[in-house]
């Protein structure tokens, strides 16, 4: 009895590592309305081409973690695609971003490895909400 509740107490004391989940919707929260101009297009000309898709990192060249997000690659990279981390989650779930392990590894919250950005500096939280809700809108190719 006393030996299952130390294996017990180790348990929990290790998943605590994972750090908490990202609570849906993250930064804002409370179910903020979604944003209907949080388009593909945008995600990709505000964010992954400026900050995620350079030179070494999810460029052609680096491909890290196989994954490219250059504008004619990125939507095929990443929707329904699953993690080579967690490979349990997609990198993009539509329709759910606690669950989609790209918005977690921009939020930092139930990943492992390092957030995103590398190195940082990290996302605002306006850039997170239009990851958040493009996600949210089903993540369309738009
Ligand atoms: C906001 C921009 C970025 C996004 C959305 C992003 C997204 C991701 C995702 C989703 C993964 C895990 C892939 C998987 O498990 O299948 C990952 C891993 C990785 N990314 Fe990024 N990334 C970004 C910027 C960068 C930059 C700028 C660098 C280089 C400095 C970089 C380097 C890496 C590396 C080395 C890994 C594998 C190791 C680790 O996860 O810590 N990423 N990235």
């Amino acid at each position: 009895m006393k030996r299952g509740l130390l294996f017990l107490a180790i348990l929990v004391a290790g998943c605590g590592q994972l750090k908490e989940l990202p609570s849906e919707p993250g930064p804002g929260s409370g179910g903020d309305p979604i944003d209907q101009t949080a388009t593909f297009t945008r995600v990709q000309a505000e964010v992954f081409t400026p900050t995620c898709a350079r030179l070494g990192c999810h460029d052609t060249l680096g491909q890290q973690s196989q994954q490219v997000l250059t504008p004619s690659r990125a939507y095929a990279a990443v929707v329904g695609v699953p993690s080579v981390e967690m490979p349990q989650l997609m990198r993009v779930a539509p329709s759910d971003p606690a669950n989609s392990y790209l918005y977690r590894k921009i939020t930092g919250a139930g990943i492992t490895g390092d957030r995103m950005p590398q190195g940082g500096p990290y996302l605002s939280d306006a850039q997170l909400k239009l990851v958040r809700d493009w996600i949210r809108r089903g993540a369309p190719n738009d």
